[in-house]
């Protein structure tokens, strides 16, 4: 990946995990960096580089002790932000030298998600109030981890063409669906089934190296609200399925973001007005 690409991308906001997974040091990758989630006695989560300043050891090996992160190897111990409170092998444990921190990144919790930005983050996480509200029932699916690079994991939930060749007799013509893209992996997708009936899915990508992505698919509904949450599990790991084989099997791992690379058709326009975004915004 280019490096003007690369910092343009550090500087968004990335989903890295559904949020109540984080009840231990979790391990995941974030555009090639390597990533420790955590929450401290509060319940406040914490995301750091996955690498020990002391002998570079994973901290997710290690272990939260009050608001504190405990290296696996040595016992080193680190705060909130980033600095080292102490070093057991020292005679004055908490003597610590000023360049023993962590590297912290910027964290926030929003939908049951967590999400990670590398750099001063360009633009906010998108306002979805509907998966704020009570009146809506939201059901987490996946994570969908896939081979690819994550624009084409998003462009594929853009993409309505092949519901008929991909998802025969389970996905039909979507009844007027409303699709906001939010650069660079998410969209917002409503369907109003007309009257108060409304579904609206946020999907983001987590861009974890060139050729791998995790998607979070959040379906949220206002009607038939008893039904139990595995049913659109199921329903949605069919469908996702269906479509990581034939996505992974794209060529480049990437999307060309350059228009002539790909032949486009009138349904495409979706895909060639976020094909111009990302290139546009310097992500492409
Ligand atoms: S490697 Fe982490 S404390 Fe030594
Ligand atoms: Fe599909």
């Amino acid at each position: 990946m280019s490096t003007d690409r690369l910092a343009a991308l550090r500087a968004c906001w990335h989903p890295v995990a559904y949020a109540d997974v984080i009840t231990a040091p979790h391990a995941t990758t974030l555009l090639g960096e390597p990533l420790v989630l955590w929450r401290d006695a509060r319940g406040a989560v914490h995301a750091f580089r996955d690498v020990c300043v002391h002998r570079g050891t994973a901290l997710s090996l290690g272990r939260v002790d009050g608001n504190e992160i405990v290296c696996a190897y040595h016992g080193w111990r680190y705060g909130a932000d980033g600095a080292c409170t102490a070093i057991p092998q020292l005679a004055e444990p908490t003597r610590v030298p000023a360049r023993a921190r962590a590297v912290v990144y910027a964290v926030c919790e929003r939908y049951g998600i967590v999400w990670v930005a590398l750099a001063e983050p360009a633009w906010p996480i998108p306002d979805v109030p509907e998966l704020e509200n009570a009146a809506w029932r939201v059901v987490r699916t996946g994570p969908f981890a896939w081979a690819c690079d994550a624009s084409r994991q998003v462009e594929n939930f853009t993409d309505f063409g092949h519901f008929a060749f991909v998802h025969p007799g389970l996905l039909g013509d979507p009844a007027q669906p409303v699709v906001a893209l939010h650069l660079p992996y998410t969209i917002v997708e409503h369907i109003d089934w007309g009257g108060h009936d409304g579904l609206v899915y946020l999907f983001a990508s987590q861009p974890v190296a060139d050729d791998r992505c995790i998607g979070y698919c959040l379906v949220a509904r206002n009607y038939n609200l008893e039904q139990p949450d595995h049913v659109i599990q199921a329903f949605e790991r069919t469908i996702f399925g269906q479509d990581q084989r034939v996505v992974e099997s794209q060529r480049p791992d990437c999307v060309p973001f350059d228009l002539a690379a790909e032949l486009h058709l009138t349904f495409d326009a979706v895909a060639v007005a976020y094909r111009r975004a990302m290139r546009v915004n310097g992500f492409g």
